[in-house]
């Protein structure tokens, strides 16, 4: 008997497209010998179709492709617990902490893991009181949506005007806003995979991106963005993946994520935790998995059977 896997796609986040190309992905790596494939997408707000087809194709188990908004924000965690349908990846409270940036970074500072310094502004909230903590981290500053991803809407700005417009534009998005000091060191990610021996770490990746930073661009289209096996010293490839697991652990994680980083000055500085990680044929995932000898195919294998044996993340805690 084939194990039935319901792969959810598309959304209707900013990050649609890139859901589409994980999916692509996913689907094109299951072994069809192995597994039914049931392709699920999710395509308009308000029409709740994919529901009811989740529902009534009952899936053994469910990956998911989605990328932001309610697929990885612990909304659709939560439907598939309430349907007790199992799933690989993240449960509820990681996915909801990880995905808000300003909530994942109080929870890193109290567990000592060094982020980067910086302001939190509620849409609602006035940038002009700010303006002080704001002076005092000094440009250039990075502004992000707080619960972006795909690094959509993040700007690099080197002046109040700068950050003015990026908060605005990030107001319009229906975000809060996320300004932090800018890093000026080597982006490194590490992939994080649980497995019946505990917490195991991709391998770790250097990033080079042509762009001003790892942009939308960068991550998706730009062939000039290098990714690389890190050549960093060992000592600080420990520490990174040291620290990966840490972030994993802290933030309340499950089956797989990734986790952004940037090390200057021999310190590793964590950016973010991605629950639900690119997959797509330029994503790092897929090259992190194969730099320990595993192929796409394999770490797929991997997820749903470790789902599978081990129910979903919020039944294995709660
Ligand atoms: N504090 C920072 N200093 C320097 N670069 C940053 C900083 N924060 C983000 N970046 C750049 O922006 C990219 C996207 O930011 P990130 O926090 O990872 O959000 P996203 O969820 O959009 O991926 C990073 O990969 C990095 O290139
Ligand atoms: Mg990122």
């Amino acid at each position: 008997m084939k194990i039935k896997v319901g792969v959810l796609m598309g959304g209707i986040s900013p990050e649609r497209e890139v859901s589409l190309m994980s999916s692509r992905q996913i689907i094109e790596n299951l072994d069809p010998e192995k597994y039914e494939i049931i392709p699920i997408e999710i395509n308009s707000p308000g029409f709740k179709e994919w529901v009811k087809r989740l529902i009534e194709a009952s899936p053994d188990i469910v990956l998911s492709g989605l990328h932001g908004g309610i697929g990885e924000n612990g909304a659709v965690q939560g439907l598939l617990e309430c349907l007790e349908i199992p799933y690989a990846g993240s449960g509820v409270m990681g996915s909801a902490i990880s995905m808000d940036k300003a909530m994942s970074k109080l929870i890193l500072r109290a567990a000592h893991i060094p982020v980067a310094d910086g302001v939190f502004v509620r849409r609602f909230e006035n940038l002009s009181e700010y303006e002080e903590r704001v002076l005092r981290l000094g440009f250039p500053l990075v502004v992000k949506p707080n619960k972006g991803g795909s690094s959509v809407g993040v700007s690099i700005v080197k002046n109040m005007e700068e950050l003015r417009q990026a908060a605005d534009g990030i107001r319009l998005s229906d975000d809060d806003i996320l300004i932090e000091k800018y890093l000026d060191g080597q982006e490194v990610t590490c992939g994080v995979l649980e497995t019946e021996h505990g917490l195991e770490v991709l391998a770790v990746l250097d990033i080079g991106a042509a762009n001003d930073f790892y942009d939308y661009d960068a991550k998706y289209f730009n062939e000039m963005t290098s990714v690389a096996f890190s050549r960093l010293p060992h000592f600080l490839r420990m520490m990174i993946e040291q620290i990966a697991k840490k972030v994993f652990t802290v933030l309340e994680c499950g089956g797989y994520g990734r986790v952004d980083m940037i090390v200057k000055e021999e310190q590793v500085y964590v950016l973010e935790m991605n629950t639900l990680p690119g997959l797509t044929a330029h994503s790092l995932i897929p090259k992190a998995a194969q730099g320990i000898g595993m192929d796409f195919g394999a770490f797929l294998d991997h997820l749903i059977d470790y789902a599978l044996k081990n129910g979903h993340a919020d039944l294995r805690t709660g």
